[in-house]
């Protein structure tokens, strides 16, 4: 089985995730969402809740399953067989650190990196714009799936009355 990993944090999903989750799953047997587990980062949501956003979002696609991870990527990878992560490109800005993580992972482990440049609908997107977008009151529909919308509203409105 052709295994490939999409890493990250996922502090939401946003549909520029799913969009290359769903392109990764039409080549690729399995693919695995790997949710980042970073004690360090401070995030809207935990990384249970993040995990249950994204089995909600990928349960459509039976090849999609989600996972999380702490360590090393390439341990993961190694641990469970994956020959290959998925990553998107939104914009040249993104070239630079992307390809040194490449190259670090692919000297560590022979672990592959495969770029799938973001769809131009989603190329300015990222979990952190949209939080603060929507933090200040901006509409991020459309931006984000439905359910993680409702969810982010949820939040922002416990935060904001202390709760
Ligand atoms: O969504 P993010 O936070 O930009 O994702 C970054 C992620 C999780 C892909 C990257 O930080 C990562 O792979 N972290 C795991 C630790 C690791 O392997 N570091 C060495 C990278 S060469």
């Amino acid at each position: 089985m052709r295994k490939a990993v999409c890493p990250g944090s996922f502090d939401p999903v946003t549909n520029g995730h799913l969009d290359v989750f769903i392109r990764a799953s039409e080549i690729f047997d399995q693919v695995v969402v790997g949710v980042l587990i970073n004690k360090t980062k401070s995030s809207m949501f935990t990384v249970d809740e993040r995990i249950d956003m994204l089995r909600q979002v990928v349960a459509p696609y039976p090849n999609i399953v989600v996972d999380a991870f702490h360590g090393l990527l390439v341990d993961y990878c190694r641990d469970n067989g994956i020959p290959a992560i998925v990553k998107g490109l939104r914009a040249v800005s993104d070239f630079d650190y992307e390809l040194q993580m490449a190259q670090m992972n692919h000297r560590l482990a022979r672990v592959e990196t495969l770029f799938v440049s973001t769809n131009p609908l989603y190329s300015y997107l990222s979990s952190s714009l949209v939080k603060e977008v929507a933090t200040y009151g901006g509409d991020v529909t459309g931006l984000v799936p439905d359910l993680v919308l409702a969810r982010l509203h949820e939040r922002l409105h416990d935060q904001q009355n202390g709760s």
